[in-house]
């Protein structure tokens, strides 16, 4: 398993290599950066994706503040993903940091928290924005407990790096429970989908899906939930959500 896992990043990396509208330009992304950290009155000169930490600090901070705060982030984010513009996605990998020398570390924090971004934003922002408050008041109250989630998982893949489809659904699960408990199935499935967005799984875990209702928890109200998950199926489109969602309202 170790081994596929080598093969299928050394063979992302020389896929990625090879085509030069796949290349990440740092100087590109260092522009791009500089105007999501200004948008963001971010002082710092060092919130990138060598400090990870700083810059995921900082956007905690708005997402915090409510439902504003994270319009602020969304909007920051919008820009900068289209001033990365068709090398948005080689710049959103792990392995362009690495190649360039950040640590794994740094390089898994600072892709994940743009891909969380991206989910909180785009996908999975029509359920984000209806349930800011409960998920804002999670992220604040249950923090030691999240952050107990992610070093399980970290420890987990430290000892052993074959076990990264089974240890993401762990962290999925165990994130999860947390806004279940708190905010109900709608946002719980919200936590499991940005969680498996973020750690972009996709190529090496494709069996990993985040059910409405986590297994081992019973359903709540089911006409609600079929409701929920209608809209859910369509979640890859935006346009079709929305206009689900304005031809309900009448
Ligand atoms: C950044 O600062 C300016 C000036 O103080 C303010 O008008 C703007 O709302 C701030 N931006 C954010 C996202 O808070």
């Amino acid at each position: 398993m170790k081994f596929k896992v080598s093969i299928l990043l050394i063979f992302g990396f020389l896929i990625g290599s090879a085509s030069s509208s796949n290349l990440c330009i740092s100087k590109t992304l260092s522009f791009c950066q500089y105007g999501f950290n200004q948008n963001l009155n971010v002082t710092s000169t060092t919130a990138d994706w060598t400090n990870p930490g700083t810059l995921s600090f900082i956007i905690r901070s708005y997402y915090l503040q409510g439902i504003d705060g994270l319009l602020s982030v969304c909007n920051a984010r919008q820009q900068f993903a289209q001033c990365l513009g068709d090398q948005y996605d080689s710049c959103m990998s792990k392995l362009n940091f690495i190649a360039s020398g950040e640590s794994p570390e740094d390089a898994q924090a600072y892709v994940q928290l743009f891909r969380t971004m991206e989910f909180d934003c785009d996908g999975g922002f029509i359920q984000s924005s209806r349930n800011w408050p409960c998920i804002a008041a999670v992220l604040q109250t249950k923090e030691d407990m999240l952050n107990q989630c992610r070093q399980t998982y970290n420890d987990a893949l430290k000892k052993d790096p074959s076990s990264l489809c089974q240890s993401s659904a762990d962290y999925e699960t165990c994130y999860r429970h947390f806004f279940f408990t708190t905010c109900g199935p709608e946002v719980s499935w919200w936590a499991c989908e940005r969680t498996r967005r973020g750690l972009s799984i996709d190529t090496d875990c494709p069996m990993d899906t985040c059910s409405l209702v986590a297994s081992g928890v019973s359903s709540g109200d089911a006409t609600s939930s079929e409701g929920v998950q209608k809209v859910f199926e369509m979640k890859t489109n935006a346009a079709l959500v929305m206009r689900q969602l304005a031809a309900g309202k009448h």
